[in-house]
């Protein structure tokens, strides 16, 4: 009997598009809706390419492709706000996915101190004043300072994105301890 192959996908330079999301596909993240703009010209979109970046100072970024309706209104106010949604959320990540759907009027929300559209049942927020944004091929690179950050309610479990699909985690990671350093 031969051991199953552990190398079922290889592909040296050049890399192709597809499959680099394939297999960005899998490492497991959670799920935000970035939203931005006053009210009146607000906007929000799905987004996976979140990272915390520094606590001293409070910074994050996220990625944004450069045809994002997003991208004018981030650059017109200067602020946005990331949204991690819960596992009950998946519709609304669905929503903001997509070209011209749901727009911010139609989902709970309220405003952050600077403005910006928060939306209320989400997991946690993190509102952000735009610090540098840097070019990232077909994206652009936002970072942000955390001005004011809010978890409405204790113990939502996230909504995760995994190999391509969106699904609530059911079960938290155990057997470790947590690791709140580093
Ligand atoms: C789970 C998930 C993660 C996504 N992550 C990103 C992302 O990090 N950056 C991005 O530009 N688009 C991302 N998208 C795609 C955008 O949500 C989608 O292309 C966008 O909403 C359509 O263009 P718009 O920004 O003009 O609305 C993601 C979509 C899904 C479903």
């Amino acid at each position: 009997m031969t051991a199953p192959s552990t190398e079922a996908l290889h592909q040296p330079e050049p890399v192709e598009g597809r499959l680099l999301r394939n297999v960005c596909g899998l490492f497991v993240t959670g799920v935000t809706v970035i939203t931005s703009g006053a009210e009146g010209s607000s906007e929000g979109t799905t987004v996976n390419s979140f990272t915390s970046v520094s606590l001293d100072p409070p910074l994050v970024l996220f990625c944004l492709h450069k045809e994002s309706r997003l991208r004018a209104v981030v650059d017109e106010s200067g602020s946005f706000v990331v949204n991690f949604l819960s596992g009950p959320q998946e519709p609304l990540a669905r929503a903001f996915a997509g070209r011209g759907t749901a727009a911010i009027t139609d989902v709970k929300h309220h405003r952050s101190a600077d403005g910006m559209p928060v939306l209320s049942d989400a997991l946690a927020f993190l509102a952000c004043r735009l610090v540098s944004e840097f070019d990232g091929g077909d994206h652009t690179i936002f970072l942000g300072q955390v001005v004011e950050l809010g978890v409405p309610r204790e113990h939502q479990e996230p909504l995760i994105f995994f190999r391509g699909s969106l699904g609530a985690l059911e079960e938290e990671p155990r057997g470790v301890h947590p690791i709140f350093d580093g």
